[in-house]
């Protein structure tokens, strides 16, 4: 095992502690390139790093193969075989390889954060000398993996939540965490897909779901959006003449900003004041928690390694469902499909780190 140096340094995991785990430490990524056939990385490599990899190496990241196309193709001239491990299924075997659900999670809490910290009010109910405070009104839109975890999050901190979700099967998952599913009246439509994934509705739809879901916002202190849709843009949910009804000081965290946006305004990685409202466009959100996000992809990195090892060899198995849906560069082919996927919110190619506008106190968001 050969680690960068410094490469755990922003999770908090210095050069020493991987020594003393026996891994060899290697000063930069040239060296430590000449000297591995597997690379491990959380991110896809840019071309002139994928340019140091050996060929006839493996390489296992989350990689965006559709919006990687460039790179995919410099890998497979190279002869590096390629795993993408946001293709993963969603199935039970492949849970604890399952990047997407690991790092949604941490973004459906982190986004909780986010929004409390941003928000001008407490979140519990207080009863206490001096008055009695309300508790803050969340509503949650999607409750898959990362809106549950923020229904969950929210109810914790002493908020009221409620929750929508296009799949009517969420409502006892949403209940189930002590919040109220919302029943909005739109047209009955096929709204599950393979894997359990919501389906893309068509325009007109979407149109009643925003009109519908206008008074359930207008009256929310923080709004926190995860809707997505594999392969397609986030659906727009809130539009502006929403936002506008919104209180002053309320807060919306939008998590599909890199989809496109729930949220119309939302700016991706930015914080902006819409009238006297704050949206929160910021995505990475995992790279928040470094330290459980490092273990939870650990564990999924390695799940995944191990199940194609055997006898201390990797020895990938076509047939195997994990290894087929993964393979996306072996042998100078490529074998993906160019079929656009959804991003995790976990692996966007933009940095987190820019100034929030129109924001005066830069909290930790
Ligand atoms: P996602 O990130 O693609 O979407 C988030 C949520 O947005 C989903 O719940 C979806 O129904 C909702 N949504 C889409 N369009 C919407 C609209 N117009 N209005 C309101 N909500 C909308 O999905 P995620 O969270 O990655 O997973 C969704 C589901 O996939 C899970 O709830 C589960 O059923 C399944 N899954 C299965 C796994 C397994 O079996 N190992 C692991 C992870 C997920």
């Amino acid at each position: 095992m050969i680690v960068e140096s410094g490469a755990g340094m922003a999770a908090h995991f210095s050069d020493e502690e991987y020594r003393s785990c026996g891994a060899i430490i290697a000063d930069d990524a040239e060296s430590l390139y000449r000297q591995t056939n597997v690379i491990l990385k959380v991110r896809a490599p840019d071309a002139e790093e994928a340019g140091l990899i050996q060929p006839e190496s493996t390489l296992i990241c989350i990689l965006e193969p559709w919006n990687k196309r460039d790179l995919v193709r410099q890998l497979a001239e190279r002869s590096v075989r390629t795993f993408a491990l946001d293709l993963v299924p969603r199935t039970s075997r492949a849970q604890s390889m399952d990047v997407l659900s690991a790092m949604a999670g941490i973004s459906g809490y982190r986004a909780v954060l986010s929004g409390a910290m941003a928000l001008p009010r407490y979140f519990p109910m207080l009863m206490t000398a001096a008055g009695t405070i309300h508790p803050a009104r969340v509503l949650v839109i999607g409750a898959g993996v990362a809106g549950l975890m923020a229904i969950a999050t929210a109810r914790r901190l002493g908020a009221v939540v409620e929750a929508y979700d296009l799949r009517p099967e969420v409502r006892e998952q949403v209940e189930s965490l002590g919040a109220d599913f919302i029943d909005i009246p739109v047209p009955e439509t096929d709204a599950t897909g393979s894997s359990g994934y919501a389906k893309a509705q068509s325009d007109a739809f979407y149109a009643a779901q925003r009109q519908h879901l206008s008074d359930c916002v207008a009256r929310a202190d923080l709004v926190i959006t995860t809707a997505a849709v594999p392969g397609k843009p986030a659906p727009k949910l809130i539009d502006q003449e929403t936002i506008h009804r919104m209180k002053r000081g309320s807060v919306i965290v939008d998590l599909a900003a890199d989809r496109g946006g729930n949220v119309e305004g939302t700016v991706l990685n930015r914080k902006v004041d819409v009238d006297g409202v704050t949206l929160v466009g910021h995505v990475n959100h995992p790279a928040r928690v470094p330290v459980h996000a490092s273990q939870l992809l650990t564990r999924n990195i390695t799940g995944f390694l191990l199940n194609m090892t055997k006898e201390g060899q990797l020895v990938p198995d076509r047939d195997d469902d994990i290894v087929a849906a993964t393979l996306i560069t072996s042998e100078g082919r490529i074998f993906f499909d160019d079929d656009p996927k959804p991003s995790a919110g976990v692996a966007s190619t933009q940095e987190n780190n820019e100034p929030d506008i129109n924001i005066k106190e830069k909290d930790t968001v």
